[in-house]
């Protein structure tokens, strides 16, 4: 353990760190004394990122698993922030056929090969902690959401079955599980639209910001060895759902 760090974790990487709650988590990391490898596709915003705070930046597509390997090969990598995303909104039978590939291979294929690259390490010096941020929307039905949906309620699926394939382990898994957060996710999922996503989704809905989800990632990494957080559900205080929809 560094002795600059005060959380229980010396290394950290961070997927998705150029934004939104990535980019949130680095700096709370960096400021907590952890050395983080912050990665994300756009170079500009990493470099100005780890101007700030000091992280290590990797401009990479976290999809490619060969620049994932090279970029973090030979790190002891104690804390694995799986939280690059995206999103798209669409009923199924219009969505866009090659974002249904886009968003399986960051939300759910990159989660697992990142994890299991780093996963034996962390079996090895019997220490780490893996966390992942899914959605709401993996735990409850949300119209024009499917290949989302579907990514979010596997990671959620994942993190349950890994704690059981390390059980007995000190090895802790943490799922975070949020509401609306205003981020680029969803002026993305609109093309690029700001104003429009602005407008949808977030104008007076009082969401969840950024640094709230990084402050809850930091919660579950400085609990006590003993403790697992295992799943955080977070929403805005103005927004809710619930469990049942009937259609037709
Ligand atoms: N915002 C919400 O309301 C909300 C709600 C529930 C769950 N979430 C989840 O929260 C997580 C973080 O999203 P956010 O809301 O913070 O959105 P965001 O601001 O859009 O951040 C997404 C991050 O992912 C990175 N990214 C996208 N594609 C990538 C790729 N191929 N390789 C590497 N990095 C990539 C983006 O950076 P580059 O473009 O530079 O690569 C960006 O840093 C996502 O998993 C999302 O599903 C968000």
């Amino acid at each position: 353990m560094s002795s600059s760090s005060t959380l229980p974790y010396r290394t950290a990487v961070v997927t998705g760190a150029s934004s939104g709650i990535g980019h949130a988590t680095v700096e709370k990391l960096a400021a907590a004394g952890v050395e983080v490898h912050a990665i994300a596709r756009r170079a500009d915003r990493l470099k100005e990122l780890s101007r700030r705070t000091g992280c290590i930046a990797h401009a990479i597509d976290v999809t490619n698993l060969e620049s994932c390997r090279r970029a973090l090969d030979g790190l002891e990598v104690d804390v694995l922030v799986n939280n690059a995303g995206v999103s798209h909104n669409d009923r199924l039978y219009d969505f866009p056929v090659e974002k249904i590939d886009q968003i399986i291979d960051l939300n759910l294929r990159a989660v697992l090969h990142l994890t299991r690259f780093v996963l034996p390490g962390m079996m090895a010096r019997n220490n780490g902690h893996v966390v992942i941020v899914s959605s709401m929307a993996g735990h409850y039905p949300m119209l024009g959401s499917a290949p989302y949906s579907a990514t979010k309620a596997a990671v959620s699926q994942f993190l349950d079955v890994m704690r059981l394939d390390t059980n007995g382990s000190r090895i802790r898994w943490t799922e975070i599980m949020p509401g609306r957060v205003a981020t680029e996710v969803f002026e993305i999922a609109m093309g690029g639209d700001r104003k429009a996503a602005q407008e949808k989704f977030l104008d007076g809905k009082d969401p969840l910001q950024a640094g709230d989800l990084a402050d809850m990632i930091m919660f579950a990494l400085s609990a006590p060895a003993h403790v697992n957080i295992s799943r955080i559900d977070a929403y805005p205080t103005r927004q809710a759902s619930g469990g049942f929809v009937y259609a037709g």
